[in-house]
């Protein structure tokens, strides 16, 4: 395995230079296998886990699309590349399972490549079962060399053997590869790379590496860039925003930065991905209050309730502290939903103390949560902690959990009904293709009738009847697109 040096910016540049003049071989290559073919060939991308990952695979798939692949959802394709997550076990089992199936496509396509890459990567264990057991794929590389996939592309279109390159890490943040937008009219938009926070249980900052932020005038230069193509909604993305910039040659915090990116002209809504209880400032909390186009919206972490729990998960917080933030939020910024991420069944908690966890999801009421149950991370200070608790008791507190969960989620979201809030139309509903989904500004989901035609513009949304946390609703106003409404 290979680490990495130290870069500075201009070797960052040159690099990005170095990747164009692969894409460029790789336009031939791909056009030879055109010939060969005599079609176009495709390429399928598929993302398992976070928003980080989503990014990271429309930026494989932008580079596919350049060189001349087509597109496609399908998984006979003539290459297919798994960007894989490993937060939990069950995402390792997914993967290693789907790729048993794809094998067959090979066999009837043998020029068929399949690519592997992203967080399970960066794990030994992973990589020497890809090599000695799954000898059909042809590429793997991991989180911190990405940058480099023109390069790999090239050697896999030239038929160099199998290639395997993953670096331990790297400080290098390299620009300007061309990237393919999954929504025209959103996109998440990254400014931090890595996690240096270590909570015990999560395997994020081996695999993701140390903190990396994005320089400012970067990320606004691709706010702009994205605007000026008709993206109206960003979502921030960083495994811990608000440690944004301290990095920095510079220091900036994340509060100026969203600020920034909140004044860029098009720009309706500023979402981000995930603050940390821990560091959630005043100011974030003022900037949030005072931009309208920042979202109404904070996902908050939450983890557990109980403060040894927090204290064992090395979160930082007490139960007290994150009910008193989540409150202040609550009380600064109208309106706002609050959503968590819940870890049930940590070693050794209790179920007398993952009670202090459902303590904290009724005490504030929490308008959704993500509910997981403890997964052991090899390597992680948590996979050598005592866990006397059986698999079933976690299940039943788990349950508990989430019945809490749903009750909250439904009680905050009732109480919206018959009010009037700007939706963004996302998509054609999945099951009645009369309707359309809109996303509130507080990330809730609306159902209401509509057509294709209305995906991406805003609407003033009447919210009538709740199904649990969506709703189904109307447009008011017949079906212009405008902006008079709450917020
Ligand atoms: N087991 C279960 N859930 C985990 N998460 C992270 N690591 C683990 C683990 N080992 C959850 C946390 C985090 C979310 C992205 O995934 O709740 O916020
Ligand atoms: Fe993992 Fe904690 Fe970093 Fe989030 S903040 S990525 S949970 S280590």
């Amino acid at each position: 395995m290979k680490s990495s040096v130290k870069f500075d910016r201009e070797a960052s540049a040159q690099e990005a230079g170095r990747q164009a003049e692969f894409i460029e071989k790789d336009k031939v290559l791909v056009r030879a296998l055109t010939e060969k073919l005599g079609r176009r060939p495709t390429a399928c991308t598929v993302t398992f886990g976070c928003q980080m990952n989503a990014k990271d695979s429309e930026k494989i798939a932008g580079i596919l699309r350049d060189v001349g692949y087509e597109l496609t959802d399908s998984e006979e394709a003539d290459f297919v590349i798994y960007n894989t997550c490993t937060v939990r076990d069950n995402a390792d089992q997914r993967v290693f399972g789907r790729l048993g199936r794809i094998s067959h496509f090979k066999k009837k396509n043998p020029d068929m490549k399949i690519a592997l890459c992203g967080c399970m990567m960066q794990e030994a264990q992973n990589v020497e079962k890809i090599r000695t057991s799954y000898r059909y794929v042809d590429l793997v590389f991991g989180t911190h060399n990405l940058f480099r996939f023109p390069e790999y592309l090239c050697g896999v279109l030239e038929g160099d053997g199998r290639i395997f390159e993953i670096w331990d890490s790297t400080d290098r943040i390299v620009e300007a590869l061309p990237s393919e937008r999954k929504y025209t009219y959103k996109s998440g938009v990254n400014i931090m790379f890595g996690c240096d926070n270590f909570c015990t249980y999560c395997i994020v900052p081996y695999v993701r590496g140390r903190e990396r932020s994005r320089e400012p005038k970067e990320i606004l230069r691709e706010v702009e860039a994205l605007a000026a193509d008709g993206v109206t909604e960003v979502m921030l993305l960083g495994q811990n925003v608000n440690s944004y910039g301290k990095d920095l040659s510079e220091p900036c915090s994340f509060a100026r930065l969203i600020e920034e990116v909140a004044k860029v002209p098009g720009i309706r809504r500023v979402r981000f991905m995930t603050p940390h209880p821990k560091d959630f400032s005043d100011e974030l909390i003022r900037t949030i209050r005072d931009y309208p186009n920042i979202a109404r919206h904070v996902h908050l972490p939450l983890q557990s309730g109980n403060s040894g729990t927090l204290k064992r998960m090395n979160r930082h917080y007490t139960k007290e502290q994150y009910i008193a933030l989540a409150q202040k939020i609550r009380r600064e910024i109208p309106d706002v939903s609050i959503t968590a991420d819940i870890i049930v069944g940590f070693p050794g908690e209790t179920k007398l103390e993952a009670m202090d966890t459902v303590d904290v999801v009724r005490t504030l009421c929490l308008d959704n949560a993500y509910t997981f149950i403890y997964s052991k991370r090899q390597g992680t200070p948590a996979a050598s902690m005592p866990d006397p608790v059986s698999e079933e008791e976690k299940k039943e507190t788990f349950d508990l959990v989430l019945s809490a969960v749903q009750e909250c989620a439904r009680e905050r979201s009732q109480a919206l009904t018959g009010r009037v809030f700007e939706g963004l139309v996302e998509e054609v509903n999945e099951q009645d293709e009369h309707y359309v989904t809109a996303r509130l500004s507080n990330n809730m989901l609306v159902h209401v009738p509509g057509d294709p035609s209305m995906i991406g513009k805003y609407y003033p949304v009447r919210l009538i009847e709740c199904r649990g946390f969506y709703f189904f609703g109307e447009i008011v106003s017949g079906s212009e697109e405008n902006s008079a409404t709450d917020q």
